[in-house]
């Protein structure tokens, strides 16, 4: 147990799906999993494991952020054993040629947080995907045939930022989309040596003002789930 999740050990899978929203994971264990079972409601942050395709794999919510994500995944490695964290979330679209409800994989995740400063590095770290789940996850998007790019990403703190060029910055350095957690999640795994990916569907183009209505989020958002379901 720990302060933020009320899970006995051994109760947690080896790899966890974590949508931001623990209402998705919710959604997702009753839809998806079979035989599941609810591990944690600390905080509403809802957590279940269940089987997949005879595999067994947990679901749990991440909130919002880094700090949220940077607590949750940090106890599932350290303190759960957990070995793989695959996020799937949305995000913002700012490279010219990401549309709406395309998939995004981040290969790497930028950020403008101030998380990796705990590590004391000499230089700035590059935070990047596992690279044999992001190879997977290509290649079950391309079988799926679910538009999809692989790059950078920009975790950003700040969803309501005072400075309005900074996508536009962002944008100049080949970044595809803006969220709010990967960063974190890919140093968390870095720090713990275990594997991580971040997917997430574009529900909005912040340049542009564009976003997709909340029925094309579930259905985007479910395409995502069924490549993270067989990435486990
Ligand atoms: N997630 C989805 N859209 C986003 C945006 N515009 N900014 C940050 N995170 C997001």
């Amino acid at each position: 147990m720990t302060p933020h999740n009320q899970a006995k050990k051994g109760e947690i899978a080896k790899t966890v799906l974590m949508p931001g929203d623990p209402l998705r994971a919710k959604f997702i264990a009753e839809t998806y999993l079979e035989n599941p079972k609810c591990f944690n409601t600390v905080r509403n942050m809802l957590g279940y494991t269940g089987t997949f395709e005879g595999r067994e794999i947990s679901v749990m919510g991440s909130g919002m952020g880094m700090p949220s994500i940077g607590i949750y995944s940090y106890e599932l490695y350290h303190f759960y054993d957990v070995e793989a964290i695959i996020r799937i979330g949305s995000a913002g679209g700012i490279a010219d040629h990401v549309k709406l409800r395309d998939v995004v994989i981040g290969m790497g995740a930028c950020t403008d947080s101030n998380y990796a400063a705990q590590y004391r590095l000499p230089g700035t770290f590059a935070p990047t995907a596992d690279f044999g789940l992001l190879e997977k996850a290509v290649s079950l998007a391309r079988a799926q045939g679910v538009p999809f790019h692989v790059g950078n990403l920009i975790s950003s703190d700040l969803f309501y930022g005072d400075y309005a060029d900074s996508l536009t910055d962002w944008k100049k350095m080949g970044v595809l989309a803006v969220e709010m957690e990967a960063a974190a999640l890919y140093m968390n795994a870095a720090r713990c040596g275990k594997k991580a990916l971040a997917m997430a569907t574009v529900s909005d183009l912040p340049l542009t003002g564009e976003a997709t209505t909340p029925e094309e989020r579930q259905t985007t958002f479910t395409q995502m789930m069924e490549i993270a379901l067989r990435l486990a």
